[in-house]
């Protein structure tokens, strides 16, 4: 019967057209080809009405037996070309778990806060404690209790931000808290840290902003001597800069301190020869202090004839400065990552 060679003819080129299928696109173009409803092997099918009828159970029998043995094969070869892709994606999408993970985008601390909390940590260790007070302040706490009466010139030192109440300012430095903490505390002898924002009304520039973080050191109590300040305050500078910088005091004037001075550090930079960043002189000035005027520890709650105590003013931003050697001090709050980024 001709039909069965052409039977026979259709297994054939199908199992050899199936020895090229090597992948999964090219297996389900052969499924189609040799199995689909159009397939050879399916049109004997469909022809088998036109065969004499004692021929069909054999055409019949042995168009099934191809399409079995087509059948078979594609399993056979999906099996293959299955593997085969497992195998060839393991080899392109290889993995080295030995690799080092890719670093999280983690935040940090402001290089200020960070210099803030190291200053906390230093007058820690000597007895201060943190001590917080508002950054709007009346009038009162501002100037008067610290002995800058009302139209005093000394005034003019601060440019001062008022709100539409006369009484009530934006605190132009942290002398305030010293009042705040005396009257909290006295009679007891203190030491506090008073940390926070102070606003002056003046042209910002690359050493000063209108909006500034200050520290106030305060210490009161009996038999507290220059001494004691310039100890507190030498072992502070060489703490935060290093045991090898020299620091002086130079005399100065503040209302509420009575002797006043300011603490210079040697350069940084030059180490004292002289350069760009200490215009020459070879040393940076870093903060005020002095002794609390008596009338201030009176307005505090504190006998002056009693007790004695020192005082400090600090900018942590300039400290971080002085100790990076960053020359803008707005570059602490335009927030550029590439600033940040270093600290
Ligand atoms: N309050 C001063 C200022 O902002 C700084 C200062 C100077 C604070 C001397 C003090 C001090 O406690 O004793 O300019």
């Amino acid at each position: 019967m001709e039909i069965l060679d052409e039977l026979e003819q259709i297994r054939r080129d199908g199992l050899s057209a199936l020895q090229s299928v090597t992948d999964e696109p090219a297996l389900e173009a052969w499924r189609v080809a040799h199995l689909g409803r159009s397939a050879p092997v399916m049109q004997v099918f469909s022809r088998m009405g036109q065969a004499a009828k004692e021929q069909r159970p054999i055409i019949g029998q042995a168009a099934n037996q191809v399409k079995l043995a087509l059948e078979a094969a594609l399993a056979e070869t999906a099996q293959v070309v299955k593997e085969a892709a497992l195998q060839r994606s393991l080899q392109a999408e290889r993995l080295d778990v030995s690799l080092p993970g890719r670093r999280p985008v983690q935040g940090r601390l402001h290089i200020e806060t960070q210099t803030l909390r190291e200053m906390y940590r230093v007058f820690g260790e000597m007895g201060f404690q943190v001590y917080r007070s508002p950054d709007v302040e009346s009038d009162d706490n501002n100037f008067t209790a610290l002995n800058i009466p009302a139209h005093h010139p000394a005034r003019d030192m601060w440019d001062t931000f008022y709100t539409a109440n006369p009484s009530v300012l934006l605190r132009t430095h942290t002398s305030p808290g010293q009042i705040r903490a005396m009257r909290q505390f006295a009679p007891d002898p203190i030491r506090v840290a008073l940390p926070g924002m102070c606003y002056r009304y003046e042209q910002a520039g690359a050493r000063k902003d209108i909006q500034f973080m200050q520290v106030e050191l305060l210490a009161v109590g009996y038999n507290i001597t220059f001494g004691d300040l310039k100890g507190t305050l030498r072992d502070f500078a060489q703490r935060m800069f290093g045991e090898r910088l020299r620091t002086r005091l130079r005399p100065s004037y503040f209302p509420f301190t009575e002797p006043s001075a300011e603490m210079d550090v040697e350069c940084v930079i030059c180490h004292g020869k002289g350069c760009g960043v200490c215009k020459g002189s070879g040393w940076l000035e870093i903060m005020g202090c002095g002794m609390v005027h008596p009338v201030v520890l009176q307005n505090g709650g504190y006998d002056p004839s009693r007790f004695t105590g020192f005082a400090a003013g600090m900018g942590p931003g300039r400290i971080a400065m002085l100790r990076h050697a960053i020359e803008d001090i707005r570059s602490l709050y335009t927030n550029d990552i590439r600033f940040l980024e270093q600290f």
